[in-house]
């Protein structure tokens, strides 16, 4: 069943998910919230999932970031099964090959912004002669080249946003997992990440899935997925 998958014209999908589902119940009661979610992702595509609120747009991207557990399904990730791996083997993954944008922008408050994008490239063992450049053109690559010792609390709702996108960047990951990235932006600035996404995908090694419930935004994308109720339409 978890055999490698496939290569289609050469290439495999970066994800692909087959049959996902996901309950979350308590005292007995199951609530399913993603129901046999089936997903590709290939290299150099960019996929906006919509949708209403409750749907399940999260939990779908918790699951592909490998921060929540489906109740069942498969993904891999770049043909390797992902969901196989142990903790150590995950927690590998989500450093080297991933880049999570989430809704709450969580950054260390209490660091300055240099300090949260240099973090996950400590992580991930790049060297500190290294470290300094990336963060800085990171930085400037949302327009924030200003703001590189700022403390991450006294950042404005929108400058958080786009340190959480140049953060989830920084790592140069294979997969960009961006959850309603552009939700706290205005025009300018949400169409400067997305052109930013786009650059990013263009060179052909990456892919990015962007939750988004702006339909400016889902139309810069190759395509649109809408969630309903827990199924993924359009895929
Ligand atoms: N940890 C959890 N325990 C129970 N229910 C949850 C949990 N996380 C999410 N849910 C429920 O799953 C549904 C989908 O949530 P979510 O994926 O956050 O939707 P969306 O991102 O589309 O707004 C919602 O009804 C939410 O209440
Ligand atoms: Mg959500």
């Amino acid at each position: 069943m978890n055999s490698p998958t496939p290569k289609v014209s050469g290439r495999i999908p970066l994800i692909e998910a087959v049959g996902l589902t996901k309950h979350f119940g308590a005292d007995g009661s199951v609530i399913p919230v993603l129901r046999d979610v089936s997903l590709k992702v290939y290299p150099g595509e960019m996929v906006a999932v919509t949708g209403p609120s409750g749907s399940g747009k999260s939990t779908l991207l918790y699951i592909l970031g490998l921060l929540l557990k489906p109740t069942s399904g498969i993904y891999r990730l770049g043909g390797d099964d992902v969901l196989g791996l142990d903790r150590t083997g995950q927690a590998d993954c989500r450093r080297r090959r991933l880049g999570f944008v989430f809704q709450s922008c969580d950054l260390m408050e209490n660091s300055n912004v240099f300090e949260n994008l240099e973090f996950p490239l400590i992580y991930a063992g790049v060297s500190r002669a290294e470290r300094q450049p990336r963060v800085v053109a990171a930085m400037e690559r949302v327009n924030l080249g200003h703001r590189l010792y700022h403390q991450a609390n006294l950042l404005s709702g929108g400058e958080r946003q786009r340190v959480a996108v140049a953060r989830a960047l920084v790592n140069r990951p294979q997969v960009i997992l961006a959850d309603e990235p552009t939700g706290q932006l205005d025009r300018q600035n949400s169409h400067m990440i997305m052109d930013h996404f786009e650059e990013i995908v263009g060179n052909g090694d990456t892919a990015v899935v962007v939750v988004t419930h702006d339909p400016d935004i889902a139309r810069r994308c190759g395509r649109i997925c809408p969630m309903e109720d827990g199924v993924l339409h359009g895929v």
